[in-house]
C-alpha cells in the first residue's frame, strides 16, 4: 500500500511535517505499507488556473502524479485562520476529481492553540469528502505546546499518531479503494479553459 503523507505547510521547520512523518512511521510498522512524504514546500507548484489537470508540467505534474499513484493518504496541515492552508487548498484544486476517489485518508491538524480543532470536521473532512475519500474517524490535533525543540513530545498526541497510522492501514485492508456509491455530478471543462498564453508558470 503506497501511503502518501502530505504536508500542507510551506514553513521550512514545519511541525506538521514532523507529525505527518510520525503517522507514516507508525503505519509503516506494517510491512505492507510503503510510506512517502510529500512536502509542498519542496516543490514549485503552480496555482490552479482551471485548465485540464493533464495540462500541467514540471513540479505541478509531479505532485498530481504522486496523489494519483497513492493508495492512501495522511493529509496534514497547520490551522491557518481557523481552516487549512491555501497551499493545501491549491493542491486539491489541481488534483483530478477521480484521482483520490474512494481512497483512505487520515487527518492531521496542527495549531497554535486549542481553539480550532473543529476545523477538522468543518473544513478538512468536507474537503476530502468532496473527493469521496474514506476518512478515518477522529484525527491528530497537535498544538505548539505539544512540541519540544520541533519534536512532538507529548505522549498522548504521540499515541494518537500511532492510532491514526494503525487505523489508516486497518481501513485500507477492510475497504481498499472501495466502491464509493453514487457519484456527484461531473464537472466538464472546455479545451483551453484557464490557460493563459502569457503565463510563464508550469
Ligand atoms: C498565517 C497563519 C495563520 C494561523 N492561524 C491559526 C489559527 O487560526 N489557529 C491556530 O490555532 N493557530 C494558527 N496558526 C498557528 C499555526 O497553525 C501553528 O503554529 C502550526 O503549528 C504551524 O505549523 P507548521 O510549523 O507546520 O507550519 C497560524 C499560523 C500562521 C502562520
Amino acid at each position: 500500500m503506497r501511503l502518501l503523507g502530505i504536508n500542507g505547510s510551506l514553513t521550512p521547520s514545519s511541525r506538521t511535517r514532523e507529525v505527518v512523518r510520525l503517522v507514516l512511521d507508525q503505519a509503516a510498522t506494517d510491512p505492507a505499507v510503503e510510506p512517502e512524504l510529500l512536502d509542498l514546500g519542496a516543490y514549485d507548484i503552480a496555482f490552479c488556473d482551471g485548465r485540464d489537470p493533464d495540462g500541467y508540467t514540471g513540479d505541478t505534474r509531479a505532485v498530481i502524479d504522486k496523489i494519483a499513484a497513492a493508495d492512501a493518504y495522511v493529509v496534514g496541515t497547520p490551522s491557518y485562520r481557523g481552516s487549512y492552508t491555501g497551499a493545501l487548498k491549491n493542491l486539491f484544486d489541481l488534483v483530478p476529481n477521480e484521482a483520490p476517489r474512494g481512497k483512505v485518508a487520515g487527518i492531521v491538524l496542527t495549531a497554535g492553540s486549542d481553539h480550532h480543532f473543529l476545523a477538522i470536521e468543518h473544513q478538512l473532512r468536507p474537503l476530502l469528502s468532496f473527493f469521496q475519500m474514506q476518512t478515518v474517524p477522529g484525527a491528530v490535533y497537535a498544538q505548539n505546546i505539544h512540541f519540544t525543540d520541533g519534536e512532538l513530545t507529548d505522549p498522548a498526541i504521540r499515541e494518537s499518531c500511532r492510532r491514526l497510522g494503525a487505523e489508516i492501514v486497518r481501513l485500507w485492508r477492510a475497504a481498499g479503494a472501495g466502491d464509493t456509491g453514487p457519484a456527484y455530478p461531473v464537472i466538464t471543462r472546455k479545451p483551453g479553459d484557464g490557460v493563459r498564453p502569457t503565463s510563464a508558470r508550469n
